[in-house]
């Protein structure tokens, strides 16, 4: 037993040291000198080859969505790469539906550029950039969440144009206990119209990279930076009835939804369903008062799934599934619904509405997770 395990140690031992020599090599040794970058056919720019398609792009000030930062763990940073982008590897395969795999998709972040490169990417993405800016209030609205206000400093451009419910990719520096530079996405919780400023709603997740900076390492005035707009996550220009739902920090993107609606004065009826645990989980309430005296046929749904004694709770109780499930009148009018939060509720919330009868291509939603 003693012998099997001393081996089995030494061939992990040997396997460990011949991957770190490997990757030691190919990022410092392997020069696969300048390979040229021709982007939907008609941009092209020339870069050192050896580093991932997605800091070749970001180097170029040409930003693809990356909620993991390039861990390959989120699946936003997919591009068509139509030649050079050698065989798919291992740790793309989880992301990459067959679709992807006939079209030439692949994770930016995992390909490295160790040849001439033709790849097609959004359009939109080319009016993505990077801003510089100042926290200029950040507020505590339950124990987990922080609203952020953050004044743009960056003169070029000096406001960031959106759409509401999209995200931007906020940038952690190192900091102690975290060595690397490290992006992660967050939706805009402001209004569009609020130029030159952003609002972000960020939930602490103990142990988490960007949350762990941005809860107890980053004070008033300080520097951040971020890129963006990001996602195709926003309000559409339709007329119909309007159904929000989010959970905690879910609650960014449809803020911002909610001020776009209050800004074209809308007449539709919207019914937003919000789920926290517990009264002191809920948050921004006198907002929401305020959108349902000035939006004529609002209707902000808080619902409890684990109320306290001593909350004195009236209202809804459940997840939000019940709620809507209870309160959603079926209808033959058009409606349409924007969801925001895990992936499980989303999931869930998507099969409650659709058996209500709203068509699933009308159901849009952002995962956080
Ligand atoms: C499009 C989009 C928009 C988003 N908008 C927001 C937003 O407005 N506000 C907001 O707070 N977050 C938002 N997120 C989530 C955010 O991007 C980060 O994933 C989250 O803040 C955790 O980052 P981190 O670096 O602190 O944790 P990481 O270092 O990435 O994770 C540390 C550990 O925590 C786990 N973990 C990660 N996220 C969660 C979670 N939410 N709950 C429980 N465990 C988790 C990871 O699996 C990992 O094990 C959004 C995500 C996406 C994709
Ligand atoms: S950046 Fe997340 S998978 Fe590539």
């Amino acid at each position: 037993m003693y012998t099997i395990l001393i081996t089995v140690g030494v061939i992990t031992g040997i396997a460990t040291v011949l991957a770190v020599l490997l990757t030691f090599a190919d990022s410092y040794i392997a020069d696969y000198g300048i390979k040229k970058i021709t982007i939907n056919k008609e941009k092209e720019f020339e870069i050192d080859g050896g580093s991932t398609l997605l800091s070749s792009l970001t180097s170029q000030s040409i930003f693809i969505p990356s909620a993991c930062g390039g861990k390959g763990s989120c699946g936003y940073c997919k591009c068509k790469i139509n030649s050079g982008g050698g065989p798919v590897l291992a740790t793309e395969l989880s992301y990459l539906s067959k679709d992807d795999l006939q079209n030439n998709v692949r994770l930016s972040c995992q390909v490295k550029v160790k040849e001439d490169m033709s790849i097609e990417i959004p359009a939109e993405l080319f009016n993505v950039k990077m801003f510089s800016a100042t926290v200029e209030k950040s507020t505590n609205v339950t124990d987990k969440i922080k609203q952020l206000r953050f004044k743009i400093t960056s003169n070029d451009p000096a406001s960031l144009d959106f759409k509401a419910g999209q995200y931007i990719q906020l940038l952690a520096p190192p900091y102690p206990g975290s060595p690397e530079e490290v992006y992660r996405a967050y939706s805009i919780a402001s209004a569009t119209k609020d130029e030159g400023y952003i609002e972000l709603l960020i939930g602490y997740v103990e142990g988490g990279i960007v949350t762990t900076y941005v809860h107890q390492h980053l004070s008033n005035d300080d520097k951040v930076t971020f890129t963006g707009p990001y996602g195709d996550f926003y309000l559409q220009d339709t007329d119909a009835e309007v159904i929000l739902v989010a959970v905690g920090t879910g609650m960014a993107p449809i803020r911002s939804i909610l001020y776009e609606l209050l800004a074209q004065k809308s007449e539709r009826k919207i019914s937003f369903f919000f789920g926290a645990r517990t009264k002191s989980d809920l948050f921004l309430l006198d907002e929401m008062e305020m959108f349902e005296r000035e939006l004529p046929n609002f209707k902000f749904i808080p619902t409890l799934s684990r109320p306290e004694e001593n909350d004195d709770w009236t209202g809804e109780v459940g997840r939000v599934t019940h709620a809507i499930e209870k309160r959603l009148e079926e209808s033959d009018s058009p409606k349409e619904a924007y969801l925001c939060g895990s992936a499980p509720m989303i999931d869930s919330t998507v099969k409650v509405l659709v058996a209500k009868g709203i068509p699933e291509e009308k159901v849009y939603f952002d995962k956080f997770d």
